[in-house]
């Protein structure tokens, strides 16, 4: 009866549920993979959020596809002030950054076609794609003195190949993706007729000394996509709201917006209280934002600080951007076993593997974002957890 779009969910990890039975058994867990900011103590007071929640304009829709004329100005304004031109109708608004992205491979992807993505990377990507009918291709990234860059031998295309995704700065390793990537996906894309997607959710989370590359908003030789939204942007997942920028040469641009528009007018996805209160919110987020990076730069000191003075073998990789971490183990430990041991000491985190991490090294990812007790009290687990395993 179902399609096969669905595969994937009849695939269960055993770890996931030995979690879901401690939880069911109303044990307690310290999650250090809960990277919701509202959880770790970023979100908007109702004080704050709710006036601009109760506007005027709320009892009618407006039937424009691309989204409300002032929410696509202003984020016209947050490209202008990132050095970007981006003029509003090349703007869509979706629900959110994955919605943006099942737009993206339904424009570009008839069923079976190919995308090529990083790996490691965000892991809903793959579901993301499965639901469209579409392959992801991975192409790998990998450290090199300590800066992850694209390793530009396994980038590979076959006739079904669309587009060429990367994720700047990334989830997980936290790399922007630098000038010599730039024109590796650049030089790829031309050659073999690809349209860039670029996600940059975390764009403005760079890590303090860290000089952000910029975005991909002002691309003009490369037909591309830029995927973002206020789940990062503005710390307001809950209102649903993220948005495309159509970039590149001018006739393919055109093209792309007709047919986007098509999509777009298919759903009228987006609610409009979130887009009325979108250009406040984006003015008003960086205080925000900043106490973020602070929360992001302390859990990255006090990780570090535990993975040095506990002689536990682990190390964390240089990051430059993002709310994750990665903790490399020392060679030889068995992901799986090592967070079945921590379960059982009460803490959760997520396998490297889960970013498609090399299984060569292994490793597990954590969220920055953890509140900086339960961050401490979570390394002492995975601390006894590794004398275990
Ligand atoms: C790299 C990346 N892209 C996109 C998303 C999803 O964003 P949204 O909440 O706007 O769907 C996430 C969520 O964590 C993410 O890590």
């Amino acid at each position: 009866m179902f399609s096969s779009r669905l595969s994937f969910a009849d695939t269960t990890n055993a770890l996931s549920k030995a979690k879901a039975k401690r939880l069911a058994a109303g044990q307690p867990l310290l999650d250090l993979s809960d990277s919701n900011p509202a959880n770790a103590g970023f979100a908007w007071s109702a004080t704050d959020l709710g006036p601009l929640l109760r506007r005027d304009g709320i009892q009618r829709q407006d039937p424009n596809p691309l989204g409300l004329a002032s929410a696509r100005t202003a984020i016209s304004d947050y490209y202008s002030s990132r050095g970007a031109r981006v003029p509003v109708d090349q703007l869509f608004l979706t629900a959110s950054t994955s919605e943006a992205y099942s737009w993206i491979f339904k424009l570009l992807c008839n069923p079976g076609d190919e995308v090529l993505v990083p790996a490691p990377s965000y892991p809903l990507l793959e579901v993301i794609a499965a639901l469209e009918g579409v392959t992801l291709r991975p192409y790998q990234l990998v450290q090199l003195a300590g800066e992850w860059v694209i390793d530009a031998a396994t980038l590979s295309v076959n006739r079904q190949t669309r587009a060429i995704l990367c994720i700047n700065p990334s989830n997980p390793t936290g790399a922007f993706v630098g000038r010599r990537d730039r024109d590796v996906l650049r030089g790829f894309a031309l050659k073999h007729g690809l349209a860039i997607v670029c996600d940059e959710v975390f764009l403005d989370y760079p890590a303090e000394g860290v000089a952000s590359p910029g975005t991909w908003a002002g691309e003009a030789n490369v037909m591309t996509f830029v995927l973002s939204g206020l789940s990062k942007v503005a710390l307001a997942p809950q209102l649903k709201l993220g948005w495309i920028v159509v970039a590149g040469p001018a006739s393919s641009t055109l093209e792309a917006c007709r047919r986007l528009e098509h999509i777009a007018d298919a759903f009228l996805s987006v609610n409009t209280p979130a887009q009325l209160a979108l250009p406040d919110l984006l003015r008003r987020a960086e205080p925000l934002r900043a106490l973020v990076r602070t929360r992001v730069a302390q859990g990255e000191v006090a990780l570090r600080a535990w993975a040095t003075s506990t002689a536990s073998g682990c190390t964390v990789p240089p990051r430059q951007a993002g709310w994750t971490a990665i903790l490399t183990l020392p060679p030889g430990v068995h992901e799986d076993r090592f967070l079945m041991n921590a379960l059982s000491e009460g803490v959760w985190a997520h396998p490297g593997y889960f970013y498609g991490m090399p299984a060569t090294v292994p490793s597990v990812v954590l969220s920055l974002l953890t509140p900086p007790d339960t961050l401490s009290a979570g390394l002492q687990g995975l601390e006894r957890a590794l004398k275990r395993t």
